[in-house]
């Protein structure tokens, strides 16, 4: 069976708040889409790799990925998705879409999606246990007021790559008006079923500048992101293949703290202190500098929460909720 990744790397990464795209940001010596790209040739399981990037770096993007296809994307995610499967050609039995902005995702997810799709699934998508209490709100009001608590047990937070047979890409992108954060999730309006097999923290998106700090913590720690990608993925495999659900809950707790923790070790020290000003932050006390740092980190979480996370970085004409 042929595998084709597509990897969409088109977005502006405005929540980044670096000067260029996203996936053309460093991480550790080389660009995120690099690091992306150098996860997929380890993983060990694609024929081909399509790249979509904004279609003014795709001379870029061919210098720095030599060994993909390169295509310009769209102004919405599912528009370069869309792209990249166009370029993709219709070789590929099974598709998989894998964000840029996961470069630290580790082969053992990608091989838990592949496996399952091979197995008969015709969507499959990488998914942890949720460690926070999660609350519906109604945004209208100032502060928001709580309208439900969300049992968390029921919930998954969903990463790439995520897998396909050809035909149901396909038929989730056969509109293609159709806008969604992820492909899975049109391919759910389409009455597919998707199923989640265990993700990995290590293949946590690069939205803020808190997230690329803890890429770039991590990279160092290893020297390089592919050590690093290879050696956190046995444990995290191990964890979440075991058969009770709360004990790989519970096993992939010191895996969230020890990549916050990564760097030095005073780096867990100054974790723990960044978090309690970020509670300050929100109810607009405190005017230390460990405040002032709070209050520049907060900010563009507290945007990724808005509907603005839910669409990524598109103009207003693709929001599907403004
Ligand atoms: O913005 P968001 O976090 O949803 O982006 C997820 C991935 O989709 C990123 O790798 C980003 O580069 C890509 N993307 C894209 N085309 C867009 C917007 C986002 O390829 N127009």
């Amino acid at each position: 069976m042929t595998v084709s990744v597509i990897v969409p790397a088109a977005g502006s990464g405005t929540r980044l708040g670096q000067s260029k795209p996203k996936a053309f940001v460093d991480l550790g010596g080389r660009t995120i889409l690099e690091a992306c790209v150098a996860g997929i040739v380890e993983a060990g399981v694609a024929d081909t790799v399509v790249v979509v990037v904004p279609a003014d770096l795709v001379d870029d993007a061919r210098r720095l990925v030599p060994d993909t296809t390169v295509v310009a994307g769209g102004a919405h995610r599912s528009e370069s998705v869309r792209a990249g499967i166009d370029a993709a050609g219709p070789d590929a039995d099974i598709l998989l879409v894998h964000d840029a902005a996961r470069p630290l995702t580790p082969p053992a997810v990608f091989a838990r999606v592949v496996d399952a799709v091979r197995a008969g699934h015709r969507a499959v998508v990488p998914g942890l246990p949720v460690a926070d209490t999660l609350k519906q709100v109604d945004p209208s009001s100032g502060p928001e007021r709580v309208v439900a608590t969300v049992d968390r047990d029921l919930l998954r937070a969903i990463q790439t790559p995520q897998g396909f047979t050809r035909d149901a890409l396909l038929r989730a992108h056969a509109d293609d008006t159709g806008l969604a954060t992820d492909d899975a999730g049109l391919a759910e309006r389409c009455g597919i079923e998707v199923h989640v097999v265990p993700g990995d923290p290590l293949a946590m998106k690069i939205t803020t500048p808190w997230d690329l700090r803890i890429a770039r913590d991590i990279v160092a720690e290893a020297g390089s992101a592919g050590r690093v990608a290879s050696e956190r993925s046995e444990p995290a495999y191990r964890d979440h293949s075991s058969s009770a659900g709360r004990v790989a809950s519970e096993r992939s707790e010191p895996a969230y703290r020890d990549h916050s923790s990564a760097g030095d070790s005073s780096a867990g020290r100054v974790a723990s202190e960044r978090s309690e000003p970020a509670y300050r932050d929100h109810s607009s006390a405190g005017d230390s500098s460990a405040g002032r740092v709070a209050s520049e980190r907060s900010e563009p979480a507290y945007r990724d929460h808005s509907s603005a996370d839910r669409l990524g970085d598109h103009p207003p004409e693709h929001r599907r909720h403004p």
